[in-house]
């Protein structure tokens, strides 16, 4: 479902005192070919191209005009999708042959000089949004945070497809769109400036690659379902999110402390509401711990607060575990300060408000032995959702 490509990019420093730049991304909606099964000449695989091309060149030129020094396109932006083996061909031109050189600069990041910790990432992508956990700026915006990195992000702009968000995030800033439901179709973009991060040392990574924590802890879906969550302190219910099976308590207080577990991995929620109609939204804490498999396969920990259920949000029709998923409208504020210990050192941070809008944590703390913890005030908007989300990669092939 969701398409990751991470491409890397130096950026290429004349004076080294050059510390900050223009970045642009660009929500593109795609000029789609309506028929992409159906082969194509090369003419008319160019003509089409060429359509959304002559939106690229107009687009450059209004990021020039704002000093940009850089434009990401979305992934698929000049062809769009759903072609086949064939069909694809007419598209496609030769490019040296991938098995003259094999490089991936994440595994291998001291194989050339210049690309030692780099910083800066851009990511063109087709995204296909998927609240509350995995909608496009939510998570590229905590990857940013969380990996301490610049991620210059440019989606495709597909109503139908559920594909907006795009974004220039910084660890210090973010500068995003968002289309919401029965905005026109169209493109956006965006531009601002950035600063240019100093490359991570080795020794950096050298020190964080060693904290990775033992496996002990973690726990697959069987011996999950089988543990009696010792340790939280209200009743505890299952949900599936995302196809993945949660712990949730309900947030019913004016203010409180709560806990809730997944097998032996626990998240801590302190919080205080600031405005909250319980008859109108309902929230709850949530934790999960496990391989989620369903359009991917990869292994989590994720502690999270979400709008379980909205009075906004129609959901007559569907089943109550689905209700309130894609809620894209909150009212409810609550000061909070939400807390797991993870058994991985990447753990991306978000908190997302009221019409999709970001925000930035008020403070993040992040301890040794995997403790990492969220605190936020004074929202802008209601609370959508708030989430630590830890990522095993050492655990996907398990
Ligand atoms: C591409 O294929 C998928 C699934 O086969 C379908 O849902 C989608 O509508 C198609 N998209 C386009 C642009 O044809
Ligand atoms: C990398 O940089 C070091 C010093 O900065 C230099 O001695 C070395 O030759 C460089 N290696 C490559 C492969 O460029
Ligand atoms: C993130 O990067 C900034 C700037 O490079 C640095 O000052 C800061 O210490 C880093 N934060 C963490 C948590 O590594
Ligand atoms: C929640 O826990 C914190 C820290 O242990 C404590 O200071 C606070 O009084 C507790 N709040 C409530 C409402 O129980
Ligand atoms: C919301 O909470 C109810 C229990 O009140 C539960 O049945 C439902 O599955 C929850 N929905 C989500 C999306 O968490």
């Amino acid at each position: 479902m969701l398409a990751l490509v991470l491409l890397v990019f130096c950026l290429v420093e004349t004076d080294s005192a050059v510390d900050s730049y223009v970045a642009a991304v660009y929500e593109h909606r795609v000029i789609l070919n309506p028929d992409p099964r159906v082969p194509v000449s090369r003419r008319d695989a160019l003509i089409h191209m060429q359509k959304n091309l002559d939106i690229y060149e107009e687009q450059a030129a209004r990021a020039a005009l704002q000093g940009a020094q850089i434009l990401v396109f979305p992934e698929d932006g000049i062809h769009g999708f759903n072609f086949t083996r064939s069909s694809i061909s007419g598209y496609l031109e030769t490019i040296p042959d991938p098995e003259q050189e094999s490089w991936n600069p994440c595994a291998e990041p001291g194989r050339y000089n210049n690309t030692e910790g780099v910083r800066q990432l851009i990511f063109p992508t087709a995204w296909m949004n998927a609240l509350p956990l995995l909608d496009s700026i939510q998570f590229h915006r905590a990857f940013s945070l969380g990996a301490n990195v610049t991620v210059l992000s440019a989606n495709t702009r597909n109503d139908r497809l559920i594909m907006t968000g795009s974004g220039i995030f910084t660890p210090f800033s973010a500068t995003f769109h968002h289309a919401l439901k029965d905005d026109p179709e169209e493109g956006r973009l965006l531009v601002a400036r950035v600063p240019v991060l100093d490359p991570m040392g080795v020794d950096d990574v050298a020190e964080s690659t060693s904290s990775v924590p033992t496996e002990s802890a973690y726990c697959d879906k069987e011996s999950c379902a089988a543990s009696s969550s010792p340790q939280s302190s209200y009743p505890t219910f299952t949900a599936f999110m995302m196809h993945d099976p949660f712990k949730f308590v309900l947030i019913n207080e004016a203010e409180g402390n709560l806990t809730v577990c997944d097998g032996t991995f626990c998240c801590h929620l302190q919080y205080k509401w600031i405005a909250h109609d319980e008859r109108k939204e309902l929230y709850a804490l949530g934790a999960f711990a496990g391989l989620h498999t369903v359009n991917g396969r990869y292994a989590l920990q994720v502690g999270m607060v979400h709008l379980n259920k909205s009075e906004s949000v129609r959901c007559a029709g569907l089943e109550a575990s689905s209700c309130g998923q894609e809620v894209e409208e909150a009212e409810s504020k609550m000061d909070f300060l939400l807390e797991a210990t993870f058994q991985t050192e990447y753990v991306y941070p978000s908190v997302l408000v009221n019409r999709m809008v970001l925000e930035q944590p008020e403070k993040l703390e992040k301890a040794a032995g995997g403790r990492v913890a969220m605190k936020h005030s004074k929202l802008s908007g209601g609370l959508i959702t708030a989430c630590l989300y830890g990522r095993m990669y050492h655990l996907d092939n398990e």
